[in-house]
């Protein structure tokens, strides 16, 4: 008896202890080994939520005045505070707010829940601190403000501003609450963020898809609506239709949805009005089938199946995600050509994410791919590097332009990488072009967007010619603002069996980057590029053909702090690779297997 008196006090004494530390505002009840509820009024406008990134998910269920209204995952803090979430309050303002929280922790006993640090870190802010503690945040790549990002999606083109939507976690920097976040750009150079565009909601978390402008108001939501579909991703996956009427700011959710469901794994829908057909297409990922599938519809909210494509073409390795189709001309010539963008992951060109396309024909109802002299359907890359992935393009670009953005990460390690304020960084927008090459095959070609020009600062150095063979000649990279660049050069390496580009850091740090006139082949050695060992997926060389049978070549290098693209050949290839090299790359060496000329070599700063 006497020892069952003793517990109670000390637990009660143990309770007002531990809420006496709870943050002002804040009221933390223990309900058991792995429930707790924590308490406010919402009066400022944040709940801060303590993290710790190694922790597994809590599922918080916020009940405003008793009821559910949202439900997070958050990766609460038990040993210690990684950074903070801000949860919003003001949609609940004068409101009892509760978040039940209930932890995977499996704890032996209600002491050592109580012991988790985030309990006393928990606390009410009018404001959230954004500015960046990033070292290797990009200087002139989209990034979230913070938060994990995955696919860019939903983009669309409308009265001069460029939308772009993302797979964005609003609690943590993993992946995890999967919601539209939102940036608008009248530049594709500088980015504005906006409020979550649509939320998880009954029927799940809001995975990719598309927005189009209804311009005659098919859907019956008014002339010049901005529709998206997205996959509703809860047990299952199904399709459903949001609407705006502010230009993509904020969406309402359409109430017969899912407008599409399937007996399997279906996602990402990508639609588009097709002026010739008077219809709406839809491609949809039939993911685990390593297909495509088509539908139509009149409104956006009917759609019928018309036909699929894919089975046991191109790369079958993984699961298809993320498609997207349109139609270019074929440069220099009359001809047109439809292509069919299938993200893939696994089993990309080098492991992990990759992005595969293929050309072809479409009737408003069948994609037909081309064949090569054989016979057979290509499997096609449209990037030669590990880090674009989910690249898909913005609808209703001006002048006829097909520019698209690509995730600049791989899901073999995306979660891994060295930050945390934010995990991950889109690549640079491009614009997507066909040609036709030796082979008389038609591939796709991916140049800067023309925007990224205004980047450019201080030109450093301006050499119209330079003669390079096995002695190396060393270039020095500008040291303002982080080293932040713009390299282009033409190489003429008709005398020559290689010429080799390398970044060297201070201590042996370095990317080599190798073009092989001979196998009109360029390479790119990240093995040595700076923090390599967070995955052994990331250490790698990446090669792309150059699709040039004369030994020379133009190259247009973005070298930000922690990415590298290249565009050769005129964008016939493009190269993106992620790199974290301890301090930025200060020397850009230069030498060749026999004799190479290299001509406007041209170094800009790029601004922040
Ligand atoms: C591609 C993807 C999509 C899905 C999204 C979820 O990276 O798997 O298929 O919609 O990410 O975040």
């Amino acid at each position: 008896m006497k020892t069952f008196k003793t517990t109670v006090i000390s637990s009660v004494m143990m309770a007002s202890a531990l809420l006496a530390t709870a943050a002002e505002g804040v009221q933390v009840d223990h309900l058991g080994v792995n429930n707790t509820l924590v308490r406010t009024d919402g009066a400022p406008r944040y709940l801060l939520l303590p993290v710790q990134e190694g922790n597994e998910d809590a599922r918080i269920n916020v009940l405003v005045d008793g009821k559910v209204a949202e439900t997070i995952y958050v990766r609460l803090a038990k040993s210690k505070v990684d950074y903070m979430v801000p949860f919003d309050l003001s949609p609940y303002n004068g409101h009892k707010v509760i978040l039940d929280v209930v932890s995977a922790q499996n704890r032996a006993t209600v002491r050592e829940a109580k012991n988790d640090v985030c309990w006393s870190r928990i606390e009410l802010s009018d404001t959230f601190d954004t500015a960046n503690r990033e070292k290797y945040r990009p200087a002139f790549h989209h990034t979230p403000s913070y938060g994990w990002m995955n696919d860019p999606n939903g983009m669309f083109y409308k009265d001069g501003e460029w939308h772009l939507y993302y797979q964005w976690n609003p609690f943590g920097s993993k992946w995890q609450n999967m919601t539209w976040g939102h940036s608008s750009s009248k530049d594709l150079v500088n980015w504005t963020h906006h409020p979550a565009a649509i939320k998880p909601n009954g029927l799940g978390t809001v995975f990719s898809g598309s927005c189009a402008v209804d311009v005659d108001g098919t859907a019956g939501l008014g002339k010049d609506a901005v529709i998206a579909l997205y996959t509703s991703a809860g047990t299952s996956q199904m399709q459903s239709l949001a609407w705006s009427k502010d230009n993509g700011r904020t969406f309402e959710l359409y109430p017969g949805n899912p407008v599409i469901t399937l007996e399997s794994e279906a996602r990402d829908p990508n639609m588009f009005f097709n002026r010739e057909t008077g219809e709406w297409n839809l491609v949809l990922a039939h993911s685990l089938e390593h297909e495509m599938l088509f539908f139509t519809s009149p409104d956006m909210k009917e759609w019928t199946l018309r036909s699929s494509f894919g089975k046991g073409e191109g790369a079958q390795d993984g699961v298809w995600e993320c498609p997207d189709l349109f139609r270019l001309p074929v440069a220099g010539t009359d001809e047109e050509k439809w292509v069919l963008i299938c993200n893939i992951n696994p089993g990309g060109l080098f492991g992990g994410s990759g992005i595969q396309y293929f050309t072809g024909s479409f009737d408003g109802r069948t994609f037909t791919a081309d064949t090569n002299q054989e016979g057979k359907i290509d499997t096609k890359w449209l990037d030669f590097g590990k880090d674009n992935y989910a690249l898909v393009s913005w609808s209703d670009a001006p002048d006829g332009r097909r520019t698209a953005i690509g995730w600049m990460s791989n899901w073999q390690y995306a979660a891994e990488v060295p930050t945390m304020q934010y995990r991950s960084a889109n690549t640079l927008p491009r614009e997507i072009g066909l040609f036709r090459a030796t082979d008389g095959e038609v591939y796709a070609s991916s140049v800067p967007s023309p925007e990224l020009e205004s980047l450019r600062g201080k030109l450093v150095r301006n050499e119209r010619r330079m003669s390079v063979g096995k002695k190396v000649r060393d270039i020095a990279l500008p040291t303002a603002g982080d080293g932040v660049c713009e390299i282009l050069m033409t190489i003429d390496a008709r005398k020559a069996k290689s010429v080799t580009l390398r970044l060297e850091g201070e201590t042996g740090e370095n990317v080599t980057m190798t073009y092989d006139p001979v196998a009109s082949t360029f390479s790119f050695d990240r093995r040595e590029s700076g923090i390599v060992d967070f995955s052994d997926d990331f250490p790698a060389v990446t090669v792309a053909p150059t699709f040039e049978k004369d030994g020379r070549i133009d190259l247009r290098l973005f070298i930000d702090r922690s990415s590298i693209e290249v565009f050769g050949n005129g964008g016939r290839f493009s190269m993106t690779n992620l790199v974290f090299p301890a301090s930025p790359y200060k020397t850009l060496s230069v030498s060749a297997d026999g004799n190479a000329r290299l001509s406007d070599v041209k170094i800009y700063e790029l601004k922040n």
